[in-house]
């Protein structure tokens, strides 16, 4: 079962992957994240909930975003971590459990669900199998197990409150956090890096921006291409929002009239499983550094990146330190949208 398949087999407010969610509740997470950044953002909306999140993966924003927000709201929120804070868990079926995982994903968040009110799951790809990966299998597997809501905090394909929190920073800069105020040209570039790194950052970025109907380029060297699965989807919904997709290999082209550079680093697909090989690729594409100089090519265009960002590998001092770098703003639009996809988890009109 795939998260798609999940998110459409119940009625619990999942919040599995960007693909999933209707025009009308994009528009509505976006309204309730920017009213939630005022006082209505502390008030006990949420008082005597209880929000369990689950990292397979480490987390600064994530992790403290929904710290901050459950206590914001009144609620209380549990932080659990496999292999060190509790037992190592399996998510596979039909598989004879001989190695470290002491219990299953079917028993533990069968209990969990029945002391908590939303479950969130962090697990990033394995970066193996890309097909096991498009699959997102923990995600899906623990969203299929639970009987509460799941959301997504950084899974295989997809990081939706990444995504979420990207499009309110974007609108913010813009002008108008209510909509998109103007479309403008996005460039989604990559970006190299010490390690190949998963995809579900720029897939959240692309269909991001996507669904707010910008002109969204995405730079990239070849053999670099994102799933196609979620390509498909992200040139649909610019289609619905009147905007566009554009891939390109020429990263200095890309940036001509760009008014956002949003850049991240992922791994060659066709590199899966061959680290020595992906690592060489990195190497061998240093200069898709973000410079001053590349910023110097677009039309005055802001800097975006999710963070954590290696500074001198990914992005030169210069660009960051500058006024034109969004990425405080992106973090801390983070707090505004947890706390709207808890309260939507919990069917709580903010
Ligand atoms: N961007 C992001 O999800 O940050 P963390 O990995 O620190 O949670």
């Amino acid at each position: 079962m795939s998260v798609g398949d999940v998110a459409t087999s119940n009625d619990l407010k999942h919040l599995l992957s960007l693909r999933d969610l209707d025009h009308d509740e994009w528009e509505k997470l976006l309204h309730h994240a920017q009213l939630l950044a005022g006082p209505r953002g502390r008030e006990p909306l949420l008082a005597g909930r209880r929000f369990g999140q689950i990292f397979l993966n480490p987390s600064l924003r994530t992790r403290t975003a929904f710290e901050v927000a459950c206590w914001d709201l009144g609620a209380h929120a549990v932080y659990l971590q496999p292999g060190t804070g509790l037992w190592e868990l399996e998510y596979r079926k039909d598989v004879s459990m001989t190695g470290a995982a002491a219990e299953h994903v079917q028993e533990a968040i069968g209990v969990l669900g029945r002391m908590l009110d939303g479950i969130g799951m962090r697990s990033f790809a394995e970066m193996e199998d890309a097909a096991e990966d498009a699959e997102d299998p923990v995600l899906s597997a623990v969203a299929a197990a639970s009987s509460v809501p799941v959301l997504n905090l950084e899974s295989a394909m997809d990081h939706p409150h990444q995504g979420l929190a990207d499009a309110l920073t974007l609108r913010r800069h813009l002008g108008d956090a209510r909509r998109p105020a103007r479309k403008v040209k996005v460039v989604v570039r990559w970006a190299p890096h010490v390690k190949p790194l998963p995809m579900a950052v720029p897939h959240a970025a692309v269909l991001a921006f996507a669904r707010d109907g910008h002109e969204v380029v995405l730079a990239h060297p070849s053999g670099c291409g994102l799933d196609g699965g979620v390509l498909s989807r992200a040139v649909e919904l610019a289609g619905e929002a009147g905007g566009s997709i554009e891939v390109m290999h020429d990263k200095d082209a890309a940036m001509d009239g760009a008014k956002v550079v949003y850049a991240k680093s992922w791994g060659p697909r066709y590199l899966y499983g061959k680290q020595d090989a992906a690592c060489a690729f990195l190497s061998d594409h240093l200069d898709w550094m973000v410079t001053a100089d590349d910023m110097a090519r677009t039309d005055d265009g802001a800097f975006m990146h999710c963070l954590p960002v290696r500074r001198g590998l990914v992005v030169e001092d210069a660009v960051l330190d500058s006024s034109r770098s969004l990425v405080l703003e992106q973090g801390s639009a983070r707090l505004d949208v947890q706390k709207a996809t808890l309260c939507r988890a919990m069917g709580v009109e903010p």
